[in-house]
């Protein structure tokens, strides 16, 4: 990698950004713009890895087209994936590089989208598209100065689109977005009454809007008859053949026009990869473009195009816009291709993704509270992270080969926590501390370093800007623990054996966990001190021992905490939650179950489409066998469901969500009593919640041609339905899709579907996992059940601190005293809380600045007290640096604002972004 390399040969020539630049167009009402945009669209990973398509394609579609847009001046080219552009620049020598930001300085070239991806908006959290937006930016800013400022948000691909992804483009200062992808008579619907171009309104709150449009028959190729690549068998222009295919093309654009909104149509020249051999493409549309200038009589103005030039085009004549202010989700592409599969395909690898996530943050915050000079630790983590996002990526639909390249690449981006975790650990203490790791495979209930040794330290790290109270699980080898606190305080802690699940069962899973309660500073990390006797295989020993309760005797299984208590019926399923407060007892009851994924050759189940066999669910199985765990600090109802489903229902001491891992097209259904009246609620990219309605698009007439599937929707983070009384709220700590109907919520954990559904991917969603019997997967699900006016107070946290769980590091320590007095064991990143309602969204060192987010996690109406404005002054707010001036900037990081103040006023659900000049503390 060549890092920082970039800025320093960054020449600006100042001649205009493409869309100061636009061929001339014709105000006559009578003349078609024809705005011809070549574009070639290029997925990080789907058929081939991002490597083997960088290789064996994309290197080419830069190299070719830098040589033929030169050729002339009137000839435009706009690139979107960064990812892959930055690949290109870092394989190539100076001069080409410069040759490419002669282009863009000109206006030839165009950057358009400006992430490293093109990321999906069902299965992408905002904080994951914000990030890796910025990194593209960041790059192309480097490279291209102002023009590297993209004004065409690009999403040409992804399957669906979330109104959240509109809101955040809108606040990046992005003035148009462009897709091809909608519903079919969604599609339909906009071409009849010309709507395909409108303003999408982002959200509720600041209503940020956007310049939005979707594709001539949501398609982002060219007219039929009209490829001129490489890889197409169109007929090539000649002397020839011109005049008739001419009349062709006018003939087509006749067709086209009543569908736009104004005499300029936008016409995207170029497909998947194409542009690989450019000059064919320019060498016919030169010819095309010559003849109808020579030809005026048609009335089609044609010329080379960008998406920003089109949209100037378009805003200069003036037009009455649609207001959009729902989402585009979901997607179908004909009566039984639903695009609600993919919400939930791959559970596991979108679960890592989450994870790689909540780490990347994690190191991002150790570099600005501590100076860490760790610019290419966090880059490699960022591009891992900004990768998966892709739209074949986070949503499952890629191959399975290239799956395992993701994971691998994510893997490694994780591991740069613990060059971070390690150097951070140093600085807090002046002195190098014993090598610290993450252990990866808690989830698993691996753990290399507890395994080898008796004795050892866990510095738990927290990356909310608020105190946490909270639990970490250790994988345990022994059966007697003592703990101690970051003073020498012993802390009273719990070990339980091990819920051995025969799938996941191996040589190096602990026998027993170990729970330990953890109290965190804002931003911060407390060091513990766990020493473990007694022989593993002793169970005899363990303080709490489990207790199997057979079906028969099942009638009186129930677990609590001070706030809750959960009852089981007699077939060992959940019933009913007692509050234990107000003493109000409620149905709630939950059943895995599956459905039967279509077959049916036409349209089957896949990596894409979610498609029932049939609209009704069969039960996992009717009896569940129970085990309880009953301690002081965490009880458990451990179910076995089936061979090969198992889930775990815990209740913490002092936590008032039940925690719930889960471990064909498996749902679970958690049914209660709530009159949900057909409404319910899900996320927006993890952050603004819309409302859904059964059976009912608010846009266009619902058509019950898939019952099921035509009701799912993404679930990022969260759904849930309410009634006067109740509110049942689900947290996911990954995406999956999910419906209710008449008070049942279902939520799709995981498919294994054994056809290819047809849309390229030419592959069964059949993840084998490590026997090749089918990949286990292990998640959680946090479940609320309060009453409505107070929901969003609990949930809208809640979700932060599912997504930042603690993250523990481990190292080998046998003397914890000495350790004590060399080390620092615990700090505090913030001076205080940040307020209930703000969240530290992103906290990182940039080359000599900081890069601050905050933002206001509620939106407006959904607390009396919370939904309010709120106003902070963070000018003595961290402790790892003082502040000498701040720089407002764009959300996307890359503009100024006019801000310059460190007090700030957040409106609900408003991000404000900040760059800081700051002195480092010279100790902690
Ligand atoms: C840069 O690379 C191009 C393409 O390989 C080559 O033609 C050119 O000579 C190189 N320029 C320099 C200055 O090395
Ligand atoms: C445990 O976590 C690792 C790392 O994120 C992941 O690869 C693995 O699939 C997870 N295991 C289960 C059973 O979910
Ligand atoms: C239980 O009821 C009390 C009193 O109405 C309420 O404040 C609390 O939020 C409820 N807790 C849960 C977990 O529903
Ligand atoms: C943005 O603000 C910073 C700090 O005030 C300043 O150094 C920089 O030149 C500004 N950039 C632009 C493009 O105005
Ligand atoms: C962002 O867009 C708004 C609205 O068009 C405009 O007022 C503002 O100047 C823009 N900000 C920057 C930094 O470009």
């Amino acid at each position: 990698m060549r890092l920082g390399l970039l800025l320093a040969i960054w020449v600006a020539t100042g001649s205009g950004c493409s869309w100061d630049n636009c061929n001339p167009i014709s105000s006559d009402s009578n003349v078609l713009n024809i705005h011809l945009v070549c574009h070639s669209h290029d997925d990080l990973g789907w058929l081939k890895t991002v490597d083997q398509y960088y290789e064996s394609e994309v290197q080419f579609i830069y190299d070719t087209v830098l040589q033929e847009v030169e050729k002339d001046p009137t000839r435009k080219f706009s690139f979107a994936e960064t990812g892959f552009f930055m690949r290109w620049v870092e394989s190539r020598n100076a001069s080409m590089l410069q040759r490419w930001q002669k282009l863009v300085q000109s206006g030839q070239v165009e950057a358009i989208g400006g992430g490293w991806v093109q990321n999906d908006e069902a299965a992408a959290h905002y904080v994951d598209i914000i990030d890796q937006m910025t990194l593209g930016y960041e790059h192309l800013k480097s490279l291209f100065g102002e023009c590297g400022a993209p004004q065409a948000a690009w999403q040409i691909d992804p399957f669906g689109h979330s109104r959240e992804f509109a809101n955040l483009v809108a606040q990046m200062n992005m003035t148009s977005l462009w897709f091809a992808r909608i519903h079919y008579l969604d599609s339909q619907q906009r071409h009849t009454q010309k709507n395909i171009e409108f303003n999408w309104v982002g959200n509720d709150e600041q209503r940020n809007t956007i310049l939005t449009g979707v594709f001539y028959a949501h398609l982002y190729t060219p007219p039929e008859g009209f490829c001129f690549d490489s890889s197409c068998n169109d007929e090539e222009l000649t002397d020839a053949n011109i005049a008739r295919r001419a009349l062709r093309f006018v003939e087509e654009m006749r067709l086209r026009a009543p569908h736009y909104k104004t005499n300029n149509l936008l016409l995207t020249m170029g497909s998947d990869f194409q542009y690989q051999k450019a000059d064919k493409w320019y060498r016919n549309l030169d010819k095309l473009i010559a003849y109808f200038n020579a030809n005026p009589s048609f009335g089609l103005n044609l010329q080379y195009s960008t998406p920003a030039c089109y949209a100037n085009a378009l805003r200069s004549a003036n037009p009455i816009l649609q207001a959009k202010q729902d989402d585009f989700f979901p997607y179908a592409s004909d009566t039984h291709s639903f695009w609600t599969g993919y919400f939930t395909s791959r559970p596991a690898f979108k679960g890592m993704i989450r994870q790689a996530s909540s780490y990347l943050n994690l190191g991002k915050q150790l570099s600005a509270h501590f100076n860490l000079n760790q610019d290419a630790a966090l880059e490699t983590a960022k591009r891992a992270s900004g990768l998966v996002q892709h739209h074949d990526g986070v949503s499952g639909t890629a191959k399975q080969v290239v799956t395992y390249d993701y994971q691998q690449r994510l893997d490694k981006g994780i591991r740069q926590l613990e060059i971070l975790v390690n150097d951070a650990l140093n600085k807090a203490s002046g002195v190098a501390p014993p090598q610290y790791t993450l252990c990866l495979l808690s989830n698993e209930t691996v753990c290399d370093v507890s395994q080898k040794t008796g004795s050892y330290a866990v510095s738990v790290f927290n990356p909310i800007g608020k105190t946490v109270n909270s639990y970490i699980r250790i994988p345990f080898f022994h059966s007697i623990a003592s703990v101690a606190d970051d003073t020498g305080n012993a802390i009273k802690v719990q070990v339980v054996p091990t819920f051995s699940i025969p799938p996941l069962a191996s040589s190096s899973s602990a026998p027993c966990e170990l729970h330990v309660p953890v109290k965190l500073d804002p931003a911060g990390y407390r060091t513990y001190f766990v020493s473990g006797s007694g022989l593993s295989s002793s169970l005899g020993e363990v303080a709490y021992p489990e207790k199997v309760i057979h079906p028969s005797e099942a009638d009186t299984v129930s677990i609590e905490n001070e706030y809750v208590s959960l009852q089981f019926d007699a077939n060992g399923y959940l019933t009913s939650v007692l509050n234990k407060t107000s003493g109000i007892k409620r149905n709630l009851r939950q059943e895995f179950l599956y459905y039967e994924s279509s077959a049916d050759p036409a349209q089957s189940s896949g990596a894409y489409i979610f498609r029932p066999a049939a609209q009704t669910t069969n039960p996992l199985s009717t009896t569940v066998i129970n085990t309880i765990v009953k301690g002081t600090l965490v009880q458990e109802v451990r179910q076995k469901i089936s061979d090969w489903a198992y889930q775990t229902i815990r209740l913490y001491g002092g936590q008032p969500q039940i925690d719930k891992p889960i471990g064909k097209e498996i749902i679970t259904r958690y049914t209660t009593d709530i009159n949900n009246n057909n409404f319910f609620y899900t996320d927006s990219s993890g952050r603004q919640v819309l409302k859904r309605t059964w059976d009912f698009y608010p846009q266009f007439q619902y058509a019950d041609t898939e019952p099921i599937s035509g009701n799912y929707y993404p679930v990022t983070n969260r759904i849930y339905m309410k009634d006067q009384t109740n509110q049942l709220t689900v947290l996911t700590d990954r995406a999956q899709g999910g419906t209710v109907k008449n008070g049942a919520l279902e939520l799709m954990l995981h498919r294994r579907c054994f056809h290819d559904d047809h849309f390229g991917v030419n592959e069964a969603l059949d993840e084998p996992g490590k026997d090749g019997k089918g990949l286990v997967v292990r998640g959680q699900h946090w479940l609320l059940l309060d009453d409505p006016s107070i929901a969003a107070s609990t949930h809208r946290q809640l979700a932060v601190n599912l997504f930042h769980r603690p993250i523990p590091v481990y190292a080998t320590v046998d003397d914890p005293v000495s350790y004590r007095k060399t080390f620092k064991t615990r700090f505090a990143g913030l001076k205080q809380d940040l307020p209930a309602n703000i969240n530290l969204l992103s906290l990182e060192k940039r080359g000599n600045e900081i890069l601050l987010r905050l933002e206001h996690i509620f939106q407006a109406n959904e607390d009396g007290t919370l939904s309010q404005p709120v106003t902070l002054d963070f000018s003595n707010l961290f402790a790892g640096f003082s502040i000498k001036s701040v720089q407002e900037l764009l959300l996307g990081a890359n503009k100024n604002t006019t801000g310059t103040s460190t007090s700030v006023t957040l409106k609900a659900q408003e991000i404000r972004t900040f760059s800081l000049k700051i002195t480092p503390s010279s100790n902690f």
